[in-house]
């Protein structure tokens, strides 16, 4: 039922409302498996994944959920669930084996049945043209280091946005860049496992122009696209109350929180960073990343703690305090840290706001009755989504809700030890069971009478004013 509230003088709206869009997100080298069928070429995850010790069990993306083959059984599940929109992202070696020249017919069809299933079922299609699996022939020539993937991602967009660009309208260009750049070319956790300062000050800048590049190449062929980045944000609070850490966390926070959204809507990079970027740096290039964009989206699980290091950003993640609960995997639980940040984005960038991210790990057991009892996920997401109507009554423009994810996946360096999914995966026979968690998810969508969200970002006139 849609509520509304009166905020000096701004009318807005309530989740749940009738318009509200909700949903749940996956990504390709996640859950497609398939890794290396019908063309695919290597991505560097799946380099990552064959050295010893880069991923807990030895764990792979060979086979993953296998959704490559189960996509349609997995498009049956969303529409059981009652969701008005799933967020996916494209594998860019499954489209483009080398990453750029020649596409790959069979894996452009994957997506092209993978889409059509989502309408058929009436579920809205948002595809993420980044999350993480860069194409190994790419990074053979410097991946993101190298300014010529300015041009190969643009190249890649023009073919997702004229293949797929009559039938979806959301695209977004990154997932998270904040991650895949620090812990995958500064702190060498992540693919492709590269832990140099300028290796990581040269990938922010060019993650930020390919960004702008891509967002001006899917205007050009996408008829009414709705576009944006996926970032993500969250409080970096110090772990302690000394100097060096209250330092740490503030530099921290620049990398974390301003490396991509600040460039990409205020056209300049903020003061650390500034100086770090300089050398990559050519005339034009903040015109070029700072474009227009129609949404901001956002991903967020909980507040970190920062303490001082002496790696190559002075600064690492910290223990929280002992009274700041955690789940399975020992992430904060703090629904006050998503509202302040919803509040906190609504303030700075002006945007509506589409959460394509939130969830948690749980330790899900499959019980004698055959049934995944995750009642620790159903308090985290009860709590976050009741944060985030605090946050929309206090007037943050948020429009919807994605969670991660529909399914148990690899879940990076932790391989398929971690389960995020409202769906559990029995890995051996590729067996879907949902979680008492989608049940809870389904009912309080339905609760809320969802709807889609118009394609257009457009807000009515009254509401601008109020806004500027
Ligand atoms: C985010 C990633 C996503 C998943 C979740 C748990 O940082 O975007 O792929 O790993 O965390």
């Amino acid at each position: 039922m849609a509520r509304n509230s009166s905020q000096g003088g701004r009318r807005v709206e309530v989740a749940p409302n009738p318009g509200f869009l909700w949903g749940a997100s996956t990504s390709s080298f996640q859950i497609e498996g398939a890794a290396h069928l019908h063309g695919r070429g290597d991505s560097i995850w799946d380099t990552f994944c064959r050295q010893p010790g880069r991923v807990k069990n030895g764990d792979s993306g060979e086979v993953a959920c296998d959704h490559y083959h189960h996509f349609a059984e997995d498009v049956a599940l969303m529409h059981d669930l009652g969701l008005g929109a799933y967020r996916f992202s494209i594998s860019w070696p499954r489209v483009l084996p080398s990453g750029r020249g020649a596409a790959n017919e069979p894996g452009l069809s994957f997506y092209d049945r993978l889409i059509d299933a989502l309408l058929a079922k009436g579920i809205e299609p948002w595809i993420c043209l980044y999350h993480w699996d860069l194409p190994q022939a790419l990074e053979e020539l410097g991946g993101w280091q190298n300014r010529d993937i300015v041009g190969w991602f643009a190249d890649y967009a023009a073919l997702v946005g004229r293949r797929y660009g009559e039938r979806v309208k959301r695209f977004a260009t990154f997932n998270e860049p904040c991650v895949f750049t620090l812990f995958g070319y500064g702190f060498g956790w992540n693919a492709p496992g590269i832990a140099e300062k300028a290796a990581l000050h040269r990938a922010i800048h060019h993650v930020n122009l390919s960004h702008g590049t891509a967002i001006d190449t899917l205007r050009a062929s996408v008829r009414d696209a709705s576009l944006g980045a996926i970032h993500n944000r969250q409080p970096c609070f110090p772990c302690s109350a000394s100097a060096d850490d209250a330092i740490a966390a503030q530099h921290f926070a620049e990398y974390w929180n301003d490396a991509f959204p600040h460039p990409q809507h205020f056209g300049c990079y903020t003061h650390a960073l500034a100086e770090s970027i300089e050398p990559y740096q050519r005339p034009g290039d903040m015109a070029q990343i700072a474009r227009r964009v129609d949404w901001f989206g956002l991903n967020h699980y909980s507040p970190h703690y920062i303490k001082a290091d002496p790696n190559l950003v002075g600064a690492t993640f910290g223990a929280p305090p002992d009274d700041v609960p955690r789940t399975a995997i020992g992430w904060p639980i703090v629904p006050g840290a998503f509202r302040d940040t919803l509040l906190d984005i609504d303030r700075r960038f002006r945007l509506p706001i589409y959460v394509l991210e939130n969830g948690t790990a749980a330790s899900d057991d499959i019980d004698p009755t055959g049934q995944v009892q995750d009642t620790s996920r159903i308090a985290y997401l009860r709590a976050y989504i009741d944060a985030m109507g605090e946050a929309i009554l206090k007037g943050a423009d948020v429009r919807g809700y994605f969670v991660w994810s529909l399914l148990d996946n690899f879940e990076w360096t932790s391989g398929y030890s971690q389960r995020f999914g409202l769906v559990y995966v029995d890995y051996l026979i590729q067996k879907r069971i949902p979680k008492a968690s989608a049940r809870w998810y389904s009912d309080h969508i339905a609760a809320s009478r969802i709807s889609k969200a118009p394609a257009s970002e457009a807000a009515p006139p009254n509401k601008i004013a109020a806004k500027r």
